[in-house]
């Protein structure tokens, strides 16, 4: 490949700035010239590419959201949109794109890919849902930010001995709600990959109280349901919680380091598998490992849950 070109794309996440840091510098180190595509596929189908440079990536991996901005476009899913894209490419002799995004976006990436065109992906989603990845650009961040929130609940729940339920993202994954339970101490962790009783944990929580607990957590993954409904059914067993949904709050700020490190490899490995002429795949790491697995794989693989992890965190919060 000599043109490579940069896209975000779906739900942004804190990292996805890094990523196309990366990526960028990483093409113009090795004598490509760079494009970066503004609001993703939408972008793609309005022509909406320019040429990017050293400095058009400067003062960006502090910085949450993306640069190159993203939308959720419906037109590329139908056959004109995806020929009039590709005609969009052609036009400025671009032979190779890096699509950085969630589930959709790697569907967008497999269509390129088909057509024609030389295309990575990069697992940018706060939702940790994409497989054959440890983590997701924008998990690590997304928790921290839950976990924050958590810490703050507690303080006041413990004052009047309260129950919060709180709500967090995560679309059909529970991960967020899974790993910020367990770094937060959450009493209850309700997730969609794992069957729960609300009266048993309703009664958990009457017990613990009894027993000196002054506060109880329950995070609740909106793949579950919502956070204010899980608070009425709970009600019903003698629990009276406050309920609290964080929203898009966990996807803005500034990237953890965690997040601009795992940016900045999958960045770089995108670009160099481009070079060594692969296509189609999706950029991972997985054990402190780069790992390359077709994104046809990869759209059509749930990612496994942790069951280990839920475990501990039930064992633990007794
Ligand atoms: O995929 C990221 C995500 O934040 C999900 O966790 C959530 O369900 C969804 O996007 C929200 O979408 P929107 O920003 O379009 O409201």
């Amino acid at each position: 490949v000599k043109k490579i070109a940069v896209l975000t794309s779906g739900g942004d996440s804190q990292g996805m700035n890094a990523a196309v840091r990366s990526v960028v510098r990483s093409g113009l180190y090795h004598g490509l010239e760079v494009y970066g595509i503004q609001r993703g596929f939408l972008g793609l189908i309005n022509d909406d590419i320019r040429p990017m440079d050293l400095r058009s990536v400067g003062d960006i991996i502090q910085r949450g959201g993306t640069v190159l901005q993203t939308a959720r476009c419906e037109e590329f899913k139908t056959p004109e949109g995806q020929q009039k894209a590709l005609a969009n490419l052609r036009k400025h002799g671009i032979d190779g794109v890096v699509v950085i995004g969630g589930d959709g976006s790697y569907r967008g990436a497999n269509i390129l890919n088909k057509l024609g065109m030389k295309t990575m992906g990069l697992p940018g989603t706060i939702d940790n849902d994409i497989p054959f990845t440890d983590f997701t650009i924008g998990f690590d961040t997304a928790v921290s930010i839950v976990v924050d929130a958590v810490n703050k609940l507690r303080d006041t729940m413990t004052s009047h001995e309260r129950t919060s339920v709180v709500e967090v993202m995560g679309r059909h994954c529970g991960d967020i709600a899974l790993y910020a339970g367990l770094a937060s101490g959450a009493e209850a962790i309700l997730v969609p990959e794992v069957k729960f009783d609300l009266e048993q944990i309703a009664t958990r929580m009457r017990e613990n109280f009894a027993h000196g607990k002054r506060h109880s957590i329950i995070v609740v993954a909106e793949g579950v349901g919502k956070g204010e409904h899980i608070a009425e059914e709970i009600e019903r067993f003698g629990i009276e919680p406050r309920v609290t949904v964080l929203g898009h709050i966990q996807r803005g700020g500034t990237p953890t380091h965690n997040d601009r490190i795992l940016a900045s490899r999958l960045g770089d490995f995108a670009v160099r598998k481009l070079i060594e002429g692969e296509s189609g795949k999706s950029c991972g790491i997985i054990n402190g490992e780069e790992v390359l697995t077709d994104i046809e794989v990869v759209i059509n693989t749930k990612r496994p849950f942790n069951m280990e992890l839920y475990e501990l965190a039930m064992r633990l919060s007794q």
